[in-house]
């Protein structure tokens, strides 16, 4: 059977580290004896330049029918202005509520060789293995009434958090089952001594845990889990928390692993075409270079391979060979070497065969 793969580049140095991972997805999947088909479309600021729309509805047409999306990074300086009524962003939010990717998985692994590359002390980071759940799609990022008016004379802006309980429980239930497969233990992160959305978050990550009786739930409240991430980061397993409280904890949680560049992230729904992406920007200080490190978007590919593939064999290969790359002493610039993208993709192409 093939599988159908669409690859949304997009802007700054996207297209440079989805170039080469694209390399290792195809050595792993042909060895694995799979085959795939790439259709490549605009995503972000490029779509912008070409159609006047950050994503247009032929291309999240073909993300709904494909097997699995694999995207680079969109924005850039060129689009920032904001006042603009078209956003590269736009496109990302619109994929993702589009593919109704609900659940955001960003796991966090620290690298024994890289543990000097975080600027945390070496002991907080030992043993540090943890994943965050982010809710994608609803929360203060989609919730209505959004926008500007006029009160009193005075410019008003309002975006909303809002939440049901079944969204609310569809995604603390996946943090459940990840973490059935993990250390048994769920860190749910909210507000709810201030925000209303915190507390029903609350209670029904109470009535989720009950479905899980191996697995131990603890609330945090998110000023102390973003302390509690950088102070004891190893006691944390699977954290599940709100769309943009999500977003701020996982930028904190790349620090554990020394470089942003590290991380990989699958979005998943109720069965249908996963997003892969990883967790860095479009970085545009040195897009065009051919420096940026390649290795959250491999990660991300094996994460693709794992949860949309069902070939679990050939993820664990790729995220091995990137180990061993980096146990090797391979570096990118990010993290003081000197390797290009393409050298460390190399790299990585040849350990995927030992
Ligand atoms: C991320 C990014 C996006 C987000 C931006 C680019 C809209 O920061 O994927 O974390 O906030 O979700
Ligand atoms: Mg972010």
């Amino acid at each position: 059977m093939e599988n159908n793969i669409v690859l949304l580049p997009g802007d700054g140095i996207g297209p440079e580290v989805v170039g080469q991972a694209v390399r290792v997805l195809e050595a792993a999947a042909a060895a694995a004896g799979t085959s795939l088909r790439f259709t490549e479309r605009l995503l972000g600021g490029c779509s912008i330049d070409q159609y006047g729309t950050a994503m247009t509805e032929e291309t999240l047409a073909d993300c709904q029918q494909a097997d699995a999306v694999l995207l680079g990074a969109v924005g850039g300086p060129k689009w920032d202005d904001p006042q603009a009524k078209v956003r590269p962003e736009q496109g990302l939010l619109g994929l993702r509520k589009g593919l109704g990717v609900f659940a955001n998985l960003r796991p966090v692994r620290v690298h024994p060789a890289l543990v000097s590359a975080s600027p945390l002390k070496p002991e907080r980071l030992a043993g540090v293995d943890l994943i965050v759940v982010r809710e994608l799609t609803g929360g203060l990022y989609f919730g209505q009434p959004k926008g500007r008016q006029m009160v009193d004379g005075h410019e008003q802006a309002v975006d909303t958090l809002v939440y049901t309980d079944e969204e609310i429980r569809r995604v603390v239930r996946l943090a459940f089952r990840f973490a059935q497969q993990r250390r048994k233990k769920v860190t749910s992160v909210d507000k709810a001594n201030v925000l209303e959305s915190s507390r029903l978050w609350r209670k029904v990550a109470v009535e989720v845990a009950a479905e899980f009786p191996d697995v131990a739930l603890e609330h945090m409240l998110v000023d102390t889990a973003s302390m509690r991430l950088v102070t004891s980061p190893a006691a944390i397993d699977v954290l599940v928390t709100e769309n943009m409280f999500g977003d701020i904890l996982t930028d904190e949680a790349s620090v554990l692993a020394g470089s942003m560049g590290m991380l990989p992230s699958a979005s998943l729904g109720e069965g249908g075409a996963g997003l892969y992406e990883p967790i860095h920007g479009s970085a545009p200080d040195i897009a065009g270079k051919g420096i940026a490190n390649p290795l959250g978007t491999i990660l991300s590919t094996a994460l693709l391979l794992r949860y949309s593939l069902n070939q679990p064999e050939a993820a664990a290969r790729i995220e091995a060979a990137v180990d061993k790359a980096i146990s090797d002493g391979l570096r990118t610039v990010d993290l003081g070497g000197s390797l290009t993208s393409r050298q460390m993709t190399d790299e990585v192409l040849a350990l995927l065969n030992v």
